[in-house]
């Protein structure tokens, strides 16, 4: 059975929180033990300087957010765990990523056009503001996840477009220079709660409505209790629907404990009792991990020890194909002969083409050439050079399923067939598809 590579970065900004935990952290934790799964997981450092200037922040959360996803069962002998910044290749092949990435793309990332609406709605310039590090993101997420071959990347739905840009530079990259790249897919877990937060708006550190994952049991029992409820006296029953308390409750508990706590809702439990029963059931789930936890933070020479291990495991992946990569775009030992080797064996042969020209009679013509530049198609003269334009625009557009309409308004060539020229057709059409 194929085995599956599954790839997640976790930007360090910040402390883990009730709902990293039940809607990223517990899940991806629970995946990474299924057979046949190999699963990499990062600290994506990196990124997280694009939000954050203050290194002290970017350190610690570093520190928390290692030791939260340790502390919470991952187990760093089955899984890949690394931080992004000891992997020297992922910057190394965002510059590789950078020639080959459509500009265009990138203008049209969300994240970099909400900063450039934002700008313009305050009057300001589109780009006041916006650093080339928020601009490439995409890139270096690219980067993080071609480095390792991933196959599977679990996401939110606000991340999907950055796969989809991954999956266009690698398509990209193949095209130029040879099949290197596997192209990733976004599986989105649909399925994962969302938990509410303080507030019963969704649990996230833009609303401010979050409580610590890892908070002291008297912080953590604090804001249980500041979770907002209804006005409801105690004895009089209360729905479980749309109660945030019920369901944070339900998020850490069995189904049979969950469905005591509805009962206690029917009953009429007063608010009170109910926020210390959230609090004693949460208490019980995240105690044990809390003490390896605090062990963690206290002793940081572990962890650092266990990053480093982390990152040389994932460099013996991650090494051997940059180095193949740089040799396929031509970054190579001097010594050997020029065109030798795997790259140029695997390289695609040239493509079709068509050429537009003007001919003697003032008339506007195109041919089609093979890679070799042997002739397939030549067309009748065009008043106009648009008349002709527009023919090309749908070759490369409709590939070889137009074939039969550009036989009827070009002639085939000594030693041509319909099949060489639809396959050309179909070659162009491709190319303009991987450029896009
Ligand atoms: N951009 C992701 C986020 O904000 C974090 C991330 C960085 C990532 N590199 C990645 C996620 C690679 C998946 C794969 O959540």
């Amino acid at each position: 059975m194929p085995v599956t590579r599954v790839l997640t970065g976790i930007t360090t900004t910040g402390t883990p929180h009730l709902g990293n935990y039940a809607g990223a952290i517990r899940p991806a934790i629970t995946a990474s033990r299924r057979p046949e799964t190999e699963s990499f997981f990062f600290l994506a450092d990196y990124h997280a300087l694009v939000k954050i200037s203050e290194p002290a922040r970017v350190q610690r959360s570093t520190l928390e957010i290692a030791a939260a996803w340790l502390a919470c069962g991952l187990d760093p002998n089955r899984v890949w765990f690394y931080r992004q910044s000891d992997i020297p290749e992922i910057p190394e092949l965002t510059w590789l990523l950078s020639c080959v990435a459509s500009k265009g793309l990138l203008n049209r990332a969300h994240a970099y056009k909400a900063a450039n609406d934002a700008n313009a709605a305050a009057g300001e310039d589109a780009d006041a503001g916006i650093t080339a590090g928020l601009y490439m993101y995409p890139v270096l997420m690219a980067a993080d996840i071609l480095a390792f071959k991933a196959n599977q990347v679990p996401v939110g739905r606000d991340q999907v477009q950055h796969i989809e840009m991954a999956r266009d530079f690698a398509a990209r990259f193949n095209h130029l220079f040879g099949e290197h790249l596997v192209l990733p897919e976004a599986v989105i877990e649909e399925s994962v709660a969302t938990l509410p937060g303080l507030d019963g708006r969704k649990m996230s550190k833009s609303y401010d409505n979050t409580i610590p994952l890892f908070a002291p049991p008297a912080e953590l029992r604090r804001l249980v209790f500041s979770i907002l409820t209804d006005s409801r006296a105690p004895g009089e029953p209360k729905p479980t629907e749309g109660s945030a308390l019920f369901q944070i409750h339900r998020a850490f508990a069995t189904p049979e404990q969950s469905a005591a706590f509805a009962r206690d809702f029917a009953e009429g439990i007063a608010w009170g009792d109910a926020k210390q029963k959230l609090f004693e059931r949460l208490e019980a789930e995240i105690a044990p991990m809390r003490a390896k936890y605090d062990a963690l933070i206290a002793q940081p020479v572990e962890l650092e020890a266990t990053l480093r291990e982390g990152a040389e495991k994932a460099r013996k992946v991650a090494t051997p194909l940059v180095r193949e990569l740089r040799r396929a775009v031509g970054l190579r030992d001097l010594r050997e002969a020029p065109g030798a080797g795997v790259a140029v064996a695997r390289a695609k042969p040239a493509l079709p083409q068509v050429k537009q020209y003007r001919e003697g009679d003032g008339r506007f013509y195109f041919k089609l050439v093979d890679g070799e530049g042997a002739l397939l198609l030549q067309s009748e003269g065009f008043a106009q050079p648009k008349d002709a334009g527009q023919w090309v625009a749908r070759f490369r557009r409709d590939g070889g399923a137009c074939v039969d309409d550009a036989l009827a308004i070009a002639r085939l060539a000594d030693g041509a067939s319909r099949d060489s020229v639809a396959a050309a057709l179909d070659a162009l059409k491709a190319a303009e598809s991987a450029d896009a």
